[in-house]
């Protein structure tokens, strides 16, 4: 197996856009809901599949600002399923190992999922073997004016770290601050596009798109796209 090549590189961090959900459940002749149901497990064991396979890092998109746009009964739904998630994953967390975090602005949010989020945050805070990101009411462009406004407030009032705004200190403002990077983009079901997801984390990451809906997205298509990263010619820029 390619593993067993020494120059087999495993990505350091994966994001995923969690598409297709809609789709899938569609074409099974069923109601959307059921596509969120099933891909809400699929995102519990995938979570799992990923930290087994020694990834420290797994960052999903799983409600975008513009998902307010849909149908009230579909948000309400959603808003469900996160609510039992949050209160399932905290035992995958302490097995794990697993810290925890969201990004995006939890005040969008309903008071007792902005409370649950806070104590997955905080409970989770000092475990370290992996590191999962949940963008919930995230949108990127939403997030780099979030931190405009937080660093404009801190230059104003003389806090700015080092008193200059370098790539670091912005960097620093943003929801993911301390994360590394992603190494590979993973975005289901066939669309080619961004959706709002990381902008500024993304500029260097290799971009994976895959047919496969979320829900049916299993262990072969994490290593199909893991092999695609080993295809690819990583570079920063330089020759
Ligand atoms: C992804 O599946 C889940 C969320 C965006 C919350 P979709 O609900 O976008 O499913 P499709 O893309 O309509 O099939
Ligand atoms: C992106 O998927 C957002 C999430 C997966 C949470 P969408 O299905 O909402 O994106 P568009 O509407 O196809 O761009
Ligand atoms: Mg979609």
């Amino acid at each position: 197996m390619m593993e067993n090549n020494e120059e087999y590189r495993l990505p350091e961090h994966i994001a995923i856009i969690l598409d297709g959900n809609g789709r899938w459940a569609a074409s099974k002749g069923r109601p959307r809901s059921y596509g969120h149901i099933v891909g809400c497990d699929n995102l519990e064991k995938m979570c799992n599949v990923i930290g087994d396979r020694g990834i420290r890092y797994l960052t999903v998109y799983a409600f975008s600002t513009e998902n307010w746009k849909r149908s009230q009964e579909e948000v309400r739904v959603l808003m469900d399923l996160f609510r039992r998630y949050l209160k399932r994953i905290m035992k995958t967390a302490r097995r794990r190992n697993m810290r925890v975090r969201f990004l995006g602005d939890p005040a969008g949010l309903a008071p007792d999922i902005q409370e649950s989020i806070r104590q997955l945050e905080e409970s989770t805070k000092d475990y370290d073997s992996m590191f999962f990101q949940i963008a919930l009411n995230y949108g990127s462009r939403d997030e780099i004016v979030r931190a405009v406004t937080k660093l404009a407030d801190d230059a104003r009032s003389g806090k700015l770290p080092e008193g200059r705004v370098t790539e670091e200190v912005f960097a620093s403002y943003l929801d993911t601050a301390d994360i590394p990077d992603p190494d590979l983009l993973i975005r289901t079901s066939g669309e080619q596009r961004l959706s709002n997801f990381l902008l500024w984390q993304l500029a260097y990451t290799e971009f994976y798109f895959t047919p496969v809906p979320w829900p049916a997205f299993g262990i072969k298509e994490l290593e199909d796209a893991i092999a695609a990263y080993n295809g690819r010619d990583r570079r920063f820029g330089g020759v």
